[in-house]
């Protein structure tokens, strides 16, 4: 059991969790993350550990109510218990001095997207970030990007708050722009991924994208999570979840995200009433 100790919803739809997660807090690193369980006939979800506290011993998660498992746990409160939690998961960021590094966050991705940036920016690099949503209603973590990072460029697809039009554009106005970059971070939707790899590609400069296949077990075990990277099936949550974005074949993920739709469809209407009374 891990109890919640804190929730704040961000944005619609979109919510914030400290829970209690001691050892996982001491261990994380940038990049990781963990798969938990919110009830017994619960989906196992995967969400990156956006940051952590050892002194008191948590970690926060921020997610996105999408179907009947994220529903219910946004149903959740403070004082309630998570049934299980494990991790930290997956291969830590590469961290080194690369130099200056642009990091991209669209929509929900913007917080997986921050542990990542403060970790290169106290390697000692120069980070960009270009962060967006749909509007300005959307826009998650700004604050605590400007604080940790320092440049924060902030795109709404509609206009109503900074920069009109997708982080790609903004960050390719980056790239032609007079500093020099690196290395190119970028997470969120996956087509928001794959066009970005394919805005970018012309300017050879190595891109890592963090992927979110549908995980189970979390160790390799299953399959479930496998995806193509330079040809080669891999597994997000053992070797990745973050790859060479040049080489993975997205629109196999694009596909692979979409087999459950009809069973979600399925849970959210059989569960209907359920949700209901949670919430
Ligand atoms: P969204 O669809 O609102 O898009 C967010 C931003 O991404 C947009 O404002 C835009 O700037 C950019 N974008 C989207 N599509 C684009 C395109 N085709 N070209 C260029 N830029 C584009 O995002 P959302 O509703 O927050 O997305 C939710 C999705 O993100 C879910 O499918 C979720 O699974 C996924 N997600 C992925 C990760 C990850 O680790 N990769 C993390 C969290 C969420
Ligand atoms: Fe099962 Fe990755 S989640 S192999």
């Amino acid at each position: 059991m891990a109890k919640i100790l804190k929730k704040k919803t961000l944005a619609p739809l979109i919510h914030l969790m400290e829970v209690a997660a001691p050892e996982i807090a001491r261990k994380r690193r940038a990049g990781q993350f963990i798969i938990l369980r919110t009830h017994e006939e619960g989906e196992r979800i995967p969400l990156t550990i956006v940051d952590s506290d050892t002194t008191s011993g948590t970690i926060t998660l921020i997610f996105q109510e999408m179907g009947y498992s994220t529903k219910y746990m946004a149903a959740l409160n403070q004082g309630d218990d998570i049934l299980d939690l494990c991790g930290p998961l997956g291969k830590a960021t590469h961290i080194e001095e690369f130099g200056t590094c642009l990091a991209i966050g669209g929509g929900v991705g913007v917080a997986p997207l921050y542990p990542i940036s403060k970790a290169l920016r106290e390697a000692g690099n120069e980070v960009i970030c270009v962060i967006g949503a749909r509007n300005k209603e959307l826009v998650i973590m700004e604050p605590e990007f400007r604080s940790a990072i320092g440049e924060v460029h902030v795109c709404t697809d509609d206009g109503s708050y900074g920069f009109h039009g997708f982080v790609t554009q903004k960050g390719k106005e980056i790239l032609e722009g007079p500093n020099p970059v690196q290395l190119i971070v970028g997470i969120g939707p996956v087509p928001m991924m794959k066009a970005l790899v394919d805005t970018m590609r012309p300017y050879n400069i190595p891109i890592v994208v963090s992927l979110n296949p549908v995980m189970i077990d979390g160790t390799g075990m299953c399959g479930g999570c496998r995806v193509e990277v330079a040809g080669k099936t891999q597994f997000a949550c053992i070797d990745g979840p973050e790859f060479d974005g040049t080489a993975v074949n997205f629109d196999l993920l694009i596909r692979r995200l979409r087999t459950y739709n009809p069973q979600e469809k399925e849970a959210m209407e059989s569960h209907a009433c359920r949700l209901g009374v949670k919430s």
